[in-house]
């Protein structure tokens, strides 16, 4: 089996107005011009994912959504199934990202059953895992992670494609990363425990980091052993910026 694709997300959390399709027109322009060989998707608000599907036609970026309830459908107020992203184009979903589980409560066990609706629904979950800073001052690095990895992808994983997201906590808008020694030690062990999860499966399965990754380190995080791409929160929102970190996976 091949290895992983390179993968490169834009999360543009709850950033972003109507007029910022333009950034996404810019970066689709670019890649068409310039192509990469890899994956390039965009994440932007709920607002406007249908916007950013139909700026995208015949352009080589895909639209992903933020988050999503583990039902299809129902009486669920301001909450968005996997089925409805599915419905208006999107083609992966953000799960278990760190901001949800510290606002809503999310634990592994409602973030597997959010992977799984996504697989469901024929769409790629990006399941978000990471240690916080206090998990990490005390040494549970890795055992937060296997433990993440074990409850938070599903049986479906086994057939379907997922991508996993390692986002450590206190990485995340802080300005700080981790050494490209840690990163490569958490990738590799990511891989590890998926492989005994999911099998060969895990091979295919883009594994990618985010927090704090901008233009000045995307090389350098990029480059190391295991990081198949990158989960892009602030720089992500300016085609420049978010473009020059594409160019250097
Ligand atoms: O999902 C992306 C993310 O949490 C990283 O955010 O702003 O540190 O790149 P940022």
């Amino acid at each position: 089996m091949k290895n992983a694709k390179s993968l490169i997300v834009g999360n543009w959390k709850m950033n972003g107005l109507r007029q910022d399709i333009d950034q996404i027109l810019a970066i689709g322009a670019s890649l068409k011009e310039n192509p990469i060989d890899g994956e390039v998707v965009i994440c932007p608000p709920a607002t406007l994912t249908a916007l950013a599907v139909d700026a995208v036609t015949n352009l080589p970026v895909k639209i992903g959504g933020q988050d999503c309830h583990a039902a299809k459908a129902g009486a669920y107020t301001g909450d968005i199934s996997a089925e409805k992203w599915k419905d208006i184009g999107a083609k992966y979903v953000i799960v278990g990202h760190s901001e949800r589980r510290e606002s809503y409560s999310e634990d592994n066990i409602s973030v597997r059953s959010k992977a799984k609706a996504v697989l469901d629904a024929g769409l790629i979950p990006i399941i978000c895992i990471g240690e916080s800073l206090s998990e990490r001052d005390s040494g549970e690095t890795l055992s937060v992670l296997t433990k993440q990895v074990r409850e938070c992808v599903p049986e479906e994983a086994k057939k379907g494609s997922i991508a996993i997201g390692y986002e450590p906590v206190w990485a995340i808008g802080s300005g700080k990363t981790p050494s490209v020694d840690d990163i490569s030690e958490a990738h590799s062990l990511i891989r590890h425990v998926l492989t005994e999860e999911i099998g060969d499966r895990s091979k295919v399965t883009p594994i990618i980091y985010g927090g704090s990754m901008k233009p000045s380190n995307a090389s350098e995080i990029l480059a190391i052993d295991g990081v198949d791409g990158g989960l892009v929160g602030g720089a992500s929102l300016k085609a420049e910026d978010f473009l020059s970190i594409i160019r250097a996976s």
